[in-house]
């Protein structure tokens, strides 16, 4: 497993498709402790790095149900937002189009239609339990991110010709990476 730093935050490298480990089912957090908060810390870095509005824990090799987002607009003040354990207990008939893209699969973009809104249930870094209501593109976000807990990504919810053709272009650039 990861070494964790707690008295400073890292920037942690993320995976990239075709990284099987983003198919990984996460496993649930059962221990609030320090470690929780460093790796929390440790995905704040890196998604504000890379820069990213969202990042599972997956993304940086870590199997655990932990998501960071932050959709606050660039010019205003960050709005750091950890959940652990999230799960989406009520979702809106309304359905919404939006434009996602995601760290894992970089400089791909593509629209994607999901619910509205969303009501989830997470806990704190502290173990706490809370719920909230999302809508726009926290509704996306948060729905995006916890795909990733369960292995899921933006892409299969494409058609499968646009999967097929996004994979296949991942894993001839990972292949030109080896061979360089
Ligand atoms: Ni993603």
């Amino acid at each position: 497993m990861v070494d964790y730093v707690t008295d400073m935050s890292t920037i942690r490298p993320i995976i990239i498709l075709p990284d099987p480990l983003l198919r990984l089912v996460s496993k649930p957090v059962t221990a609030f402790d320090a470690r929780v908060q460093a790796l929390v810390d440790d995905m704040f870095a890196t998604m504000y790095d890379a820069p990213g509005i969202g990042l599972a824990a997956i993304q940086i090799g870590v199997t655990e149900r932990v998501v960071t987002v932050d959709v606050s607009p660039k010019e205003d003040e960050q709005h750091p937002m950890a959940f652990i354990n999230p799960q989406i207990i009520a979702v809106s008939d309304e359905l919404n189009i939006h434009q996602e893209g995601c760290l894992s699969i970089p400089d791909y973009y593509e629209e994607v239609e999901r619910p509205a809104a969303v009501r989830i249930r997470y806990h704190d870094a502290n173990g706490q339990d809370h719920e909230m209501d999302c809508e726009g593109l926290l509704a996306t976000c948060i729905q995006h991110e916890i795909d990733h807990l369960d292995g899921v990504l933006f892409i299969d919810h494409l058609s499968r010709l646009k999967r097929e053709r996004v994979i296949k272009k991942f894993i001839k650039a990972a292949k030109r990476d080896c061979d360089a």
